[in-house]
């Protein structure tokens, strides 16, 4: 997919930080294990782990056995490839807070004269230290290219000073910054949908579309990360990266082709016209007590231990200050202990300009196009049909949906999960769906103008109970302009 000059080849050596970690054996090692078994990682690709924990090569190798076994869906198991895949992993204990140990580093990684790739997950603390220990060990060379997984950086300074940290190093086009949700297939899908039929695009306009809404809810609460969230939030756990990619995605001007400098120009304008969000454009909420699916929870503050104002839930009503979207609102919201877990993108279309039907007793729904992500992933047009029958008592229109089922029209194919992509284009150096810095430069930008107005009025997040579509304020929200959010 990559433009041939970005392509700066495949790499046969891996090397994962953080390799003992919850990320490592959640989704990176199935991931490899993935692509180890389906022959898409060349046989000469090794795979070095490192983290604090002293252990040998043996040992890690069993835990990522298993980790494997734990995490790898049932069909991956037990196909005999177990073993040739532990083969490629060897493990070098590092504190990276120390340069000195890199050199030990290098040594097992041997030869990287046939490229290196880097996967990096780091306290942001660490990342300057990180980025010396490398260098210092020889292991920056322009065969080498780094993925960084967030958070990087709480601001756009912070980021920043990480970004500028990295640069000492690695150039922009050996910097691959990982957003996950660029990795799933239906995001992918989208450039595809828009772009790779007719239909839509004259009508994906202020001229065609009414609003746009961006869901993406949870069902899970604080799941242990009681530090990092609780610093975080939902605005800059969710909405400064995916959220704002779904919406660039959505809103971007066609590219000149798909390589990853006309991809990431055309998300870049989109994220530069973000308009200043105003006070009463924004719903910050926390969960409280709840039941979600059933069963009963806990509230935030008590997941925690403490009181807290940072917030689980936010709505936001943004604006794109451009041609194409003057006047259509995209209202945002994302939060934890939601009703349901789903990310959906919905486009709702404007009414018809005349309805012929009305004498007639024809009420007329305008059309909505659904673009559900998971957990199910599918496109759904809702279009107006007639009722059959003989229209004695008037005519009866109703609302049915043109269906395309992804997970039934390609049955066949693979579910992957978004870090087999992401870890694939990292090792082959195609760089098109990993975020070039002024694009993060622009989601941070817009969101700390956010939390600046949210410090500046006291904006402390409402309470909703678990369970629920969040704080009434969120419905509100869109309830005065005569929108409901789709659920
Ligand atoms: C992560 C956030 O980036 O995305 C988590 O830090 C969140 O808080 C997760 O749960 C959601 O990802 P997905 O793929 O499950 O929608």
């Amino acid at each position: 997919m990559a433009h041939a000059t970005e392509n700066t080849g495949i790499s046969s050596r891996l090397l994962l930080f953080g390799a003992t970690g919850d990320l490592a054996k959640r989704m990176l090692l199935p991931s490899l294990f993935a692509l180890h078994e389906d022959g898409l990682i060349a046989a000469d690709l090794r795979i070095v782990g490192t983290a604090r924990s002293v252990m040998s090569d043996e040992e890690y190798r069993e835990l990522a056995a298993q980790s494997l076994s734990e995490y790898l869906p049932e069909d991956r198991k037990g196909n005999g490839q177990l073993q040739s895949f532990l083969e490629r992993l060897s493990y070098q204990p590092l504190d990276a807070s120390q340069t000195d140990g890199f050199n030990a580093l290098a040594q097992k990684l041997g030869d990287i004269s046939g490229g290196l790739s880097i996967f990096l997950s780091t306290a942001p603390s660490l990342f300057e230290a990180m980025i010396a220990g490398l260098k210092s060990a020889g292991l920056t060379g322009e065969n080498v290219r780094i993925g960084l997984e967030k958070p990087l950086g709480n601001d756009l300074g912070s980021s920043g000073v990480i970004n500028d940290a990295v640069a000492q190093a690695f150039s922009e086009q050996q910097t691959f910054r990982i957003d996950h949700y660029l990795g799933k297939e239906t995001v992918q899908n989208l450039m595809a949908l828009r772009f790779a039929n007719m239909m839509f695009e004259p009508l994906w306009n202020s001229n065609g579309i009414d609003h746009v809404e961006i869901t993406v809810s949870e069902t899970v609460g604080l799941e242990g990360r009681h530090g990092f969230y609780d610093d975080t939030g939902s605005l800059r756990d969710m909405v400064q990266n995916h959220m704002l990619q779904l919406l660039a995605l959505t809103a971007m001007e066609a590219p000149a082709n798909l390589d990853a400098t006309s991809v990431r120009d055309e998300k870049v304008k989109v994220l530069r016209s973000l308009r200043p969000v105003q006070m009463e454009e924004m719903v910050r909420g926390q969960y409280g007590e709840g039941a979600v699916k059933g069963e009963a929870v806990n509230s935030y503050a008590d997941d925690l231990g403490d009181q807290s104002d940072t917030e689980t839930f936010v709505a936001i009503k943004a604006h794109i200050d451009n041609w194409r979207w003057q006047g259509v609102p995209f209202y945002l919201r994302t939060g934890k202990r939601l009703a349901e877990r789903r990310s959906e993108i919905v486009i709702q279309f404007n009414a018809v300009p005349h309805n012929i039907f009305a004498e007639r007793g024809g009420k007329l729904n305008a059309n909505r196009l659904v673009i559900r992500l998971q957990p199910e992933e599918y496109v759904r047009l809702q279009v107006m049909a007639k009722e059959p029958g003989l229209d004695r008592d008037g005519v009866v229109l109703r609302e049915v949906p043109l269906d395309l089922s992804l997970s039934q029209a390609f049955s066949k194919a693979r579910k992957r999960i978004a870090y087999e992509r992401l870890l694939l284009d990292l090792v082959d150096g195609d760089p098109t769906l990993f975020v070039r810095r002024d694009e993060v430069e622009a989601q941070w930008h817009w969101v700390d103008a956010i939390r600046k107005t949210w410090n500046e009025n006291d904006m402390e997040p409402k309470s909703y109970g678990a369970g629920s579509w969040g704080p009434a304020a969120a419905i509100a929200l869109t309830e005065r302009d005569g929108v409901s959010w789709h659920e």
